[in-house]
Formats: structure tokens, C-alpha cells, sequence
């Protein structure tokens, strides 16, 4: 099988501008190298004022036929996942394309004698083993659809979006390791479950051997509901013939209200931008071990550690722990064990493990990395030449990726070895993007040499295609700001050669060690502690997360203490949201500067949490402008 590949500077610019003068022919190019039940009758049909946006029109295919069966006859005993323990001394699991199969097979056949049918929603919370890819496979092979949710949420960050999906089904896992600590997920499946009595059936698989309580009538084991399928002689499970249209998964991403939105990403559209983006990008060669260190409860493990390269046929690692256990030399032990020849992190990781200089690195050979990349948020060129230099050792190109959820896939990176790479740049879109930069009021800012608010204009395969039950949310957030383009939230410089550069999000959304996190959201998780009349939350620069959390509270007068305070608040946010929305600053004030309409003034905080107390901007439009020195003179 051979993908579309743009293998040098001069096929890119070519391929460029064949996909600005001809996306339909371009991009039904690329879908002809997958396998489909029944050709699109027509490639694209589009609008962005609604949206309405629908590729290869009434095409067929399951996207499992082309991650797995496809490779069966040229690739079947070939690794598909290679499985590396948090306990590195514990067994490592090699799954080949063929058992890969027949594991998601089986597992259909669970899903299945269970209930779930097409279109149903299945939420899945797991820690990063196999069967969490093995769910979401046979989820994808029956039809139905997935919502995978991060094991760092907390039980009521679960009940809001199983709720939201209206998911009758759950998949988790008695627990889960992560470094030293034991996650205790159907714990907290059970008490976000409280507030889901529409739940008819959790299937839960036993990793930790964690004691659970296992509610009769409505949870199962894993292992005995494989048995059953097993005693009953079931091997193949026919894959669902699905729309290209046809929702293939949502995944709730914060924005900026109190509320996640559920994106949903299609089948068919997805499964090509996913492929596409991952073969090019990372210049992906048969035989090639690829790692990518995300957690599959992002978008990046759902695109570039299962769909991308299972469709394009790589062998995909998989790790279950954290890098810095039970050393900080775990990312360079498994690249040197495997031979891992693409290495995929975030800027946060390289820059926790810079802290611990190049000793961890020196006990491993790395000389099979060829390519390596970032994603998630901007990364600074001191990490960048860290990166390129101690993990790269001055050999290879980085990929720099933006993309986001909504998105689905990479849309602006140089390509690895074929166009140049650029300390914190993400250089230039993929073929099919078209990227274009808008001012406040939504006017096109042309040439070189400068900054605005990152649009785009033309949809790709990838594109979101609403968000789940509120389709005019989804118009509302991407759509409306500036009609007639889809708008990211990201502010963008373009250099004098034409290179995107990301500088970060214009909106209400923070970037936590990648991860997105709404300040609406840790404002309302705030003012439920008790003892908190009003708060107010934003980002200021932090030497490992890229973005930290402050958070600006004022307490009713019963509270004294105010160490023991600020443990409850951090207590209650994890409790709420879960413990990667706890702030890292808390300051304690007694007013915040509104406006007389009782507006916030985030930038006058915004400010003072990044350590100026000089040009605070104009002060004179507050009700009470002393409350800014109180501010100011009060900063952690
Ligand atoms: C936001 C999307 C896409 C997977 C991980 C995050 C920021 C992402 C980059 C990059 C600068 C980046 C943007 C974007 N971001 N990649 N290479 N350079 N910023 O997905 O949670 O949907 O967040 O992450 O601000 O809007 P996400």
C-alpha cells in the first residue's frame, strides 16, 4: 500500500498549489489510497455559515477495515502496538496487525452481546494499555460512537459528559498505574455514575487489581464477557458499513465558557486527514517505530498513536507510565529499546526533563531517532535547541505541529527533512490549508512581517463537523467571529519568509502543559468552596507548563487561615474538574477591578500575575481604581 507522499520541497509547492486551485482533485487523490465500501459521488460540499460541511458525499467505508484488515495480507505479523508498562521490569506486549484484529474483533462481539449498536455513545476512561485502543477500535468497528475521557478528570468532570453524549454505555478499568500512584478509576466511574442512572452497562477491565464494587445488573468484566464470546466460537466481526459522514467520535475540549463542548469528528473525512497529515508530516517509511507520548484521552493520541499510523500501517508504541519514572531517563530507555526512529512530545516534557540535564540521557543510545516532533503549545527555543541538540544530537529535523480537538489533525508543520524546520516556528500549512491572518475586525492582513488572529478558509477533511447536541454553539465559537472563515482562538506572527509562528490563544483559554483548560471553568470549580465570594483566573508564564493558574479570590470574612484555605480551593477544583486545573498561585484580595458595568478587567490582571506593576494600561474606566495597588502590592 503506497500514500500519497510529498517526499521533497519541490512536490510540496506543487502539491500546494494543486490543493489551493484543485482541493477536489487533490484531496480525492488522496482518499483513492484507502479502502472504501463505495466511492463519494461528490468530493466536497461546503458552507461556514451554518456549517454545513460534508466530504466524500455518500462514500462507505470503517475506518477499522482500513487500520487493520487492509494490512492483514502484506503486514499481519507485523507489530501494530508495541506496549511498554509503567513498571519497566513488568512484560512488555508486542500486538501485531493480526492479533490487533482479532482482538478488536472479539471485543466488537462484547460490545455487541452488551447492547451497543450504531450511533450509541460509549464513554471510555482508561489508563494507557492496550484495550483502551482495542475499545476504541471495536467502538469504530460496530458503529458506534466514542467519547474518550482523560484519566486525570475527576467523577464530575465524567457525569457532565456522559450526560452531554447521552452515553448508555461506559468502558474503564479497575485502575490504573501511573508512576508511584495507583488511579482508581472505577471509583470514580462509580461516584460520577451516581449522577447517570440512564448508565445500562460499564464494562470494566482489571489492570491493577484494585478492589471495586461491581453493581450487579449493570457492570461486567472485561474478561468473562471475552470468554463468552470466546465459548461461543465467534472470530471475525464484520465491520459496520458506515457513512463517510457518520460521526466516528466526540472528545470535549474546554472553551471559553464554564461548559466543554463535545467535538465530533467524522469517519471518513478524519480517517484521511489523519493518515495524510501523519505519513507527511513525519515522513513516515514502512518498518518505522514511531512514539508518541500523548495520553490517547487527547486528540494527538487519538490521531497520531491510533488512527494516523495504525491506517498508514506503522508500529505505534504505546507507554503507560510517566517519563519520569521510575527515572527520568524513561522516554530514552524505550527509544533505545524499541529503536524508536520518531520520537512526538510536548515542549512541557522537554522542558521538565531539561531540568534534569543530559545525565539520564547518556546511559541510552538514541541513534535510531531520525525524526522528532512537539505539539500542544508554542515551544521556546531554548527547549527547541535543547531538544535538537541532547535528543537529536544535531541530526533531525523537528516538526513544531499546530493543530488543536477541533481540527483533528496537524494543519500547519514543516515536513520532516522536506521543508525547513525553524526554532519556534510552526513554518507553513500542509497542502489543503489555507491559512490567512484577520485583525480585530475580521480584515485580511496580507504580506509578510506580520501578526493577527489565526484563521482559515478553506475546510479540510479533518474539520469539525459540529458540536455534540448544540450545533449552534459550534457556529457561535468558530464560525461567527469572523463570517465566512473558521477562527482558531490562536494569535499568529508570519514571518518575513512566509513561516506561521503560534504566540497563544486570544480567547479565555489557558494552555497547561498542553493541555486546555477554560478560565470560566476554574472560576465557577473556585466559587463553589464555600468560603469564596468571587474569583477570577489567568494565565502567567511558567518555566515547565508553558502556562500556569492564577487565581485571584476574594473570601467572606469567616476565613483565617489561609494556607489551610488555599489547600481547600485546590481541593475543590480537583474534586470538580480534576487535579490538572488546580491553580498554581492563589492570591487572596478583597475586590477586583471591574468596570462600572461590573465587567473584569482580565488584562489589568493578567498583567500584575506576569510580574508588571508598570504600564498597566488605563485604569480610569474602573469603579474603584485603588483596588489595582491593593492587587499589585499583593502579588505572590
Ligand atoms: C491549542 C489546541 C493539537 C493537540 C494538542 C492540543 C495550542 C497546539 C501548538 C504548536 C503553538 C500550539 C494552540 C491551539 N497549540 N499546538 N505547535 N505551537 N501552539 O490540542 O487542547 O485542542 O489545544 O494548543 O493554542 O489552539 P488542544
Amino acid at each position: 500500500m503506497s500514500f500519497y507522499r510529498i517526499s521533497n520541497a519541490d512536490k510540496y509547492r506543487t502539491a500546494y498549489q494543486q490543493s489551493v486551485e484543485h482541493p477536489e482533485t487533490f484531496w480525492s487523490d488522496i482518499a483513492g489510497h484507502f479502502t472504501w465500501r463505495k466511492r463519494w459521488d461528490k468530493v466536497l460540499e461546503w458552507n461556514f455559515e451554518q456549517p454545513d460541511i460534508k466530504w466524500f458525499r455518500n462514500a462507505r467505508l470503517n475506518i477499522t477495515e482500513n487500520c487493520l484488515d487492509r494490512h492483514l495480507a502484506d503486514r499481519g505479523d507485523q507489530p501494530a502496538i508495541i506496549w511498554e508498562p509503567n513498571d519497566p521490569t513488568q512484560a512488555n506486549r508486542t500486538i501485531t496487525y493480526r492479533e490487533l484484529h482479532a482482538q478488536v474483533c472479539k471485543f466488537a462481539h462484547v460490545l455487541k452481546n452488551n447492547g451497543v449498536g450504531r450511533a450509541d455513545r460509549v464513554c471510555i476512561y482508561m489508563g494507557m494499555i492496550p484495550e483502551l485502543a482495542i475499545a476504541i477500535l471495536a467502538c469504530a468497528r460496530i458503529g458506534a460512537i466514542h467519547s474518550v475521557i482523560f484519566g486525570g478528570f475527576s467523577a464530575r468532570s465524567i457525569a457532565d459528559r456522559v450526560q452531554d453524549a447521552g452515553a448508555e454505555y461506559v468502558i474503564t478499568a479497575d485502575g490504573a498505574f501511573r508512576g508511584g500512584k495507583v488511579i482508581e478509576l472505577k471509583s470514580v466511574v462509580d461516584d460520577a455514575l451516581e449522577q447517570c442512572p440512564f448508565v445500562k452497562r460499564v464494562i470494566v477491565y482489571s489492570r491493577t487489581d484494585t478492589p471495586v464494587s461491581m453493581i450487579q445488573g449493570r457492570d461486567v468484566w472485561w474478561d468473562d464477557e471475552l470468554e463468552n464470546v470466546h465459548n461461543a466460537g465467534y472470530a471475525d466481526f464484520p465491520a459496520e458499513e458506515m457513512d463517510s459522514e457518520d460521526p466516528l467520535f466526540i472528545l470535549y475540549t474546554s472553551g471559553s465558557t464554564g461548559k466543554p463542548k463535545g467535538v465530533v469528528h467524522s469517519s471518513g473525512g478524519y480517517m484521511v486527514y489523519a493518515t495524510y497529515s501523519f505519513v507527511n508530516v513525519f515522513q513516515y517509511n514502512p518498518g518505522d517505530v514511531y512514539f508518541c507520548t500523548a495520553d490517547i484521552g487527547w486528540i494527538t493520541g487519538h490521531s497520531y498513536i491510533v488512527y494516523g499510523p495504525l491506517c498508514a500501517g506503522a508500529t505505534t508504541v504505546l507507554f503507560e507510565g510517566v517519563p519520569t519514572w521510575p527515572e527520568a531517563d524513561r522516554f530514552w530507555e524505550i527509544v533505545d529499546k524499541y529503536k524508536v526512529n520518531i520520537l512526538y512530545t510536548a515542549p512541557t516534557a522537554i522542558r521538565s526533563l531539561m531540568a534534569h540535564g543530559t545525565g539520564p540521557i547518556e546511559k541510552h543510545d538514541l541513534s535510531s531517532l531520525k525524526v522528532l516532533g512537539t505539539v500542544g503549545e508554542p515551544i521556546n527555543e531554548e527547549a527547541w535547541q535543547w531538544y535538537y541538540e541532547n535528543i537529536g544530537k544535531g541530526q533531525c529535523p523537528i516538526v513544531d505541529t499546530w493543530w488543536q480537538t477541533e481540527t483533528g489533525g496537524i494543519l500547519i508543520s514543516n515536513l520532516a527533512g522536506v521543508t525547513p524546520h525553524k526554532p519556534a516556528h510552526a513554518t507553513l500549512p500542509l497542502p489543503g490549508v489555507q491559512p490567512i491572518l484577520v485583525d480585530d475586525k475580521g480584515n485580511e492582513i496580507t504580506g509578510n512581517g506580520v501578526a493577527g488572529n489565526l484563521c482559515i478558509k478553506f475546510p479540510w477533511p479533518s474539520i469539525l463537523r459540529t458540536t455534540y447536541g448544540d450545533h449552534e454553539r459550534c457556529r457561535q465559537n468558530y464560525f461567527a467571529t469572523y463570517p465566512g472563515l473558521y477562527f482558531t482562538g490562536d494569535g499568529c506572527l508570519r514571518d518575513l519568509e512566509g513561516n506561521y509562528r503560534i504566540t497563544g490563544r486570544v480567547d479565555d483559554v489557558l494552555n497547561v502543559s498542553g493541555h486546555r483548560i477554560g478560565t470560566a471553568e476554574v472560576e465557577n470549580a473556585i466559587n463553589m468552596h464555600s468560603g469564596v465570594i468571587e474569583s477570577a483566573v489567568v494565565g502567567y508564564p511558567h518555566d515547565i507548563k508553558g502556562q500556569g493558574i492564577y487565581a485571584y479570590v476574594i473570601l467572606d470574612s469567616h476565613h483565617h487561615d489561609e494556607k489551610l484555605t488555599r489547600l481547600d480551593i485546590n481541593q475543590t477544583v480537583s474534586r470538580l474538574i480534576g487535579p490538572i486545573a488546580k491553580p498554581d498561585q492563589i492570591q487572596f484580595v478583597t475586590g477586583l477591578p471591574k468596570t462600572r458595568s461590573g465587567k473584569i478587567m482580565r488584562r489589568i490582571l493578567r498583567k500584575i500575575a506576569e510580574g508588571e506593576t508598570e504600564n498597566l494600561g488605563d485604569t480610569s474606566t474602573l469603579l474603584d481604581p485603588t483596588i489595582v495597588d491593593e492587587i499589585k502590592n499583593g502579588k505572590l
